[in-house]
């Protein structure tokens, strides 16, 4: 099984290097090889997505992701800027299809932004759009007018196909779950969501038994601070998606704890922790590497068929915390503050 290291950025580094250690530990053939991505991609190469680094990509059988960007790439030319490396891999591999699991662990509910009782026990999944929608719609960029003002243009675009294989994707993840799954829209006012909407409802025929609702985006983001345990699994586009799947991560008490899978149509993947390249901690040693592990999870649990593994991953991260250890994000009173790397040695000395 050969999977493609791509840390990336910031902390990408730091705690990509704790999720190798993980997955050395399993003893499993696993062949790992590292390629530089967005940042540190156009030092290396000039090109956040440098030719051998995609190249290494599609010839894995996953792919495990750091994080990307920082602040002394945010005055290049946009097509050299580190997100447009993450944007491209996605749309060169195809990877439509993202999941980011929100859970809370029992051991965490005091760190949520949110009342204990409120999230204790949450286990919400958001299926995102990855490789449509106002990301990639054309036209776009920046014009001048004849008036010489200036005007920017983006373009929300989806076609029935590209709605159709991700409500699929939820419907077949809601069925393996709780059986329930939100269409999340604005069809009140946009089209291209009143089309999502009805391609939804249409695919829902096929499954009769997953209780299928709507609700519109502006109310989902209100929900999940009122009531987020009424969600089983969220459906929605790439753009609704990125900003929901955030406000969830801080459900359950860090952006540093949640993992997320981008797969292809035939389970391919790429593996990432939600959150960014943090780079105001980076080279610190305070960087969160659950994310990252529980990523390297998802990997083994989606494109590699090794459950088994998957699991033994996910209980020594609860077994870690349960031990009281906490990296700052996470940190409450009467436990353990530790750093990165300690952090990593636990998960692997619990496994
Ligand atoms: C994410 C990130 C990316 C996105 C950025 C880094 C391009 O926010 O994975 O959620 O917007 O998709
Ligand atoms: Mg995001």
């Amino acid at each position: 099984m050969k999977v493609a290291v791509l840390p990336g950025d910031g902390i990408g580094q730091e705690i990509v290097a704790q999720a190798v250690k993980v997955l050395q530990r399993l003893a499993l053939p696993l062949e790992l090889e590292e390629a530089p991505v967005g940042g540190a991609g156009y030092e290396a190469a000039g090109d956040p997505l440098p030719e051998a680094t995609l190249a290494l990509a599609r010839a894995a059988d996953a792919i495990l992701f750091g994080a990307i960007g920082g602040p002394q790439f945010d005055t290049l030319p946009r097509d050299k800027r580190p997100e447009r490396g993450l944007l491209r891999l996605r749309k060169e591999l195809g990877l439509f299809a993202n999941l980011r699991p929100a859970q809370v662990f029992a051991e965490l509910a005091q760190a949520s932004s949110l009342k204990p009782e409120l999230v204790a026990g949450l286990d919400v999944l958001i299926v995102r759009e990855l490789t449509g929608d106002i990301y990639f719609g054309e036209p776009r960029g920046i014009s001048t007018l004849a008036s010489g003002e200036r005007e920017g243009v983006n373009t929300m675009r989806y076609r029935e196909s590209e709605i159709r294989r991700i409500a699929r994707v939820a419907f077949e993840a809601a069925r393996k779950r709780d059986k329930r799954l939100c269409s999340v829209d604005k069809a009140n006012v946009l089209e291209t969501t009143e089309l999502w909407k009805q391609v939804v409802t249409e695919l829902g025929k096929d499954y009769p038994d997953v209780e299928l609702t709507h609700m519109y985006v502006d109310n989902c983001a209100m929900q999940l601070v009122r009531a987020p345990k009424q969600f089983d699994v969220i459906v929605t586009g790439n753009m609704f998606g990125d900003i929901l799947s955030d406000e969830a991560s801080m459900l359950t008490g860090s952006i540093g704890m949640l993992p997320s899978a981008s797969l292809d149509e035939r389970s391919k993947g790429l593996y990432e922790p939600i959150h960014g390249s943090a780079p105001d901690i980076a080279g610190k040693g305070l960087a969160n590497p659950l994310a990252t592990i529980l990523s390297s999870a998802m990997m083994l649990r989606y494109s590699l068929a090794r459950p088994a593994e998957a699991e033994r991953i996910e209980k020594a991260v609860r077994k870690v915390l349960g031990q009281g250890l906490r990296t700052a994000d996470i940190y409450t009173e009467g436990c353990r503050k530790v750093g990165t790397q300690e952090m990593g040695d636990a998960v692997v000395a619990a496994l």
